[in-house]
C-alpha cells in the first residue's frame, strides 16, 4: 500500500490497480499548488465529512474520473443528487469493496456542508487492503471510542489530525496512538490555516520521545507501508 500526501488531510493511496483518494482539498489550498488535480488517479474517493476542507474537490474528481464516493448515507446522498457514483455507509458498517474492506468507524467533530446543509454524522475509515490496515481519523478529537479498533484490527498505520483547535492536538494523538494501539503515525490537517500551525521538528521529537514513529510528508511525497 503506498500512500501519497496532498496536503491538509488529503491522501492518495493506491493498493494493486485500485487508487484511492481521501478528503481532497487541494485546489484551494495554496500551499498544494502543485498538485494539479486534472492529473490524480481516483476509483474510489473516500470522505469523512462534509467541511469544505475536505470535500473542496470531490466532485471535480469524481466527475472527470468516474470514481465512487465512499462515505456516510447523507454524504453519499448528496453526490447521488449530481448524478455521482457512491457508496453510502454508516457508522460501524464495513464493506468488502474490489481492493479490501472499508469500516466506517466514529470521529467527534461536525459535518455540515459549505452551504449549510445536512452532512450527517462525522467519520473515519480503517481500510483493509493488500494485507496493511490503516486508520484515518478523520477530523476528531481524542475518543474512548478509539479502544475498540484494536479489538477487531492489527493497525500498520494511524492517519491522525495533529493541528488542534478543530481536532485533536499532539498530546491527544499521542494518546490516541496508544488506544488504537499503532505506534506508526502520520500527521495531517495541520499547517494549512494560522489556527493550526505546529512545529514539526518538535512534534516529531515528541512521538520519538514515547517511542513512536510521527511521519510528517512533503505535499506530493509518498510512503510505502
Ligand atoms: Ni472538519
Ligand atoms: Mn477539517
Amino acid at each position: 500500500m503506498k500512500l501519497t500526501f496532498y496536503g491538509h488531510a488529503s491522501l492518495g493511496i493506491e493498493v494493486g490497480e485500485t487508487n484511492i483518494l481521501v478528503d481532497p482539498f487541494i485546489s484551494q489550498n495554496p500551499n498544494a499548488s502543485a498538485i494539479d488535480i486534472e492529473t490524480l488517479k481516483a476509483d474510489y474517493i473516500l470522505v469523512t465529512h462534509a467541511h469544505q476542507d475536505h470535500i473542496l474537490d470531490v466532485e471535480t474528481i469524481a466527475k472527470r474520473t468516474d470514481a465512487v464516493v465512499v462515505s456516510n448515507f447523507e454524504i453519499a446522498t448528496y453526490y447521488d443528487n449530481k448524478g455521482i457514483k457512491n457508496h453510502p455507509m454508516n457508522h460501524g458498517g464495513k464493506w468488502n469493496f474490489d481492493f479490501g474492506i472499508v469500516k466506517y468507524v466514529t470521529a467527534i467533530h461536525t459535518s455540515s456542508f459549505p452551504d449549510g446543509s445536512y452532512g450527517g454524522q462525522p467519520g473515519g475509515f480503517i481500510i483493509q487492503a493488500g494485507e496493511k490496515t490503516i486508520y484515518i481519523a478523520g477530523d476528531t478529537a481524542l475518543t474512548l471510542d478509539m479502544k475498540l479498533i484494536p479489538k477487531f484490527f492489527d493497525l500498520n498505520l494511524a492517519v491522525l489530525p495533529i493541528g488542534d483547535n478543530f481536532t485533536m492536538g499532539l498530546d491527544e494523538a499521542l494518546v490516541a496512538s496508544d488506544y488504537v494501539n499503532c505506534d506508526k503515525v502520520l500527521g495531517v490537517h495541520y499547517n494549512t490555516f494560522d489556527y493550526i500551525k505546529i512545529d514539526g521538528k518538535k512534534a516529531m521529537a515528541k512521538f520519538l520521545s514515547k517511542e513512536k514513529d510521527l511521519i510528517l510528508l512533503e505535499i506530493g511525497d509518498s510512503i510505502e507501508i
